[in-house]
């Protein structure tokens, strides 16, 4: 099995270093614009596995498509990052055209590879891949969901306080500060209601936290954050190669389903060796379905930028 990452930025080498420790491949390439840059991370990379013990063989390349020939899973992670203050829609220009030159170059040496989108913003980098290279549905995956979940698992063990991993919750819609919607209602803490812990003001503010999750963190660092965003990229690619089947909130291509058509927005889906293969309707109620349809006017208004580029 052979997993490809584009972009040896923070990001992209964290999704790397984390598919390698877990031996989710053989072979991994890291490729980058940047002269040099994919080979010294890739090498660093590779003198810690007598250290880690993992075996797989990552490879670093400047700019050379041919040596991702064949891969299983492509991750996208090319772009600017954000700096403080901005929002991830602030940086389409640029990424839009990165983003769909590289799904082009990839696919000219990989045309069976599930892609996975991270750069951002996420949701309308998700439909331009999508709808630019013509891929069925199903191997296009933003990764947005993913990482805004594991964040507000996060807000949720501070906020109890409890431990992260026995909470479970799914935030759905864009990933976006106004776009996301952290599913409260139906968050649980070892199989019973989140609020039964927590009052309606600080499941408030857990949700509030976690839509600027993100902003929160580049304020803090200077730039977009990498630890979470690598690890959430290798968790998806975890249950691609070993067809986990798991239900991850990912952004994907909606034909009618959640009401909206036409559109790449964070739903509830089953993630296996086919890339998303079935989308799980969670009954949202009334007030949900409306975070829904408005987040999506949103990610919609922003996808018609694209037609200007
Ligand atoms: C984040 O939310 C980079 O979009 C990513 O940190």
């Amino acid at each position: 099995m052979k997993v490809t990452v584009v972009g040896a930025g923070a990001v992209g080498a964290t999704c790397a270093d984390n598919i390698a420790r877990a031996a989710l491949c053989e072979e991994l390439v890291l490729l980058d614009i940047k002269e040099g840059l994919a080979e010294g991370k890739s090498i660093d990379m590779m003198q810690t596995a007598t250290l880690l013990g993992f075996d797989t063989k990552i490879t670093g390349v400047t700019n050379d498509y041919s040596k991702t020939k064949g891969s299983s899973v492509v991750l996208i992670t090319s772009g600017i990052p954000r700096k403080p203050g901005m929002t991830r829609e602030e940086l389409i220009g640029i990424n839009a055209g990165i983003v769909k030159n590289v799904t082009q170059n990839i696919l000219q040496y990989s045309p069976d590879a599930i892609i996975i989108i991270i750069s951002n913003p996420m949701d309308t980098m998700t439909y331009l891949a999508l709808t630019s290279s013509g891929l069925p549905k199903n191997r296009v995956i933003g990764m947005g969901g993913v990482l805004d979940s594991s964040r507000f698992k996060y807000y949720l063990s501070q906020a109890i306080p409890a431990s992260p991993n026995d909470l479970k919750g799914v935030v759905i819609g864009g990933h976006g500060d106004t776009t996301m919607i952290p599913l409260t209602r139906l968050a649980t803490y070892q199989g019973t209601p989140v609020s039964s812990y927590l009052s309606e003001a600080a499941l408030k503010k857990v949700a509030a936290d976690t839509m600027v999750g993100g902003a929160t963190l580049t304020g803090l660092i200077g730039t977009s954050a990498w630890y979470a965003p690598g690890a959430s990229g290798a968790d998806l690619v975890k249950s691609i190669v070993r067809d986990e089947k798991r239900l991850m909130p990912c952004c994907v291509y909606l034909d009618g389903e959640y009401g909206q058509k036409d559109i790449c927005l964070g739903v509830p889906v089953i993630i296996g060796k086919n890339g998303w293969e079935k989308i799980v309707d969670f009954n949202l109620n009334d007030d949900e379905k409306a975070l829904f349809a408005k987040s999506a006017d949103a990610v919609r208004n922003m996808n018609s930028v694209l037609k200007t580029l």
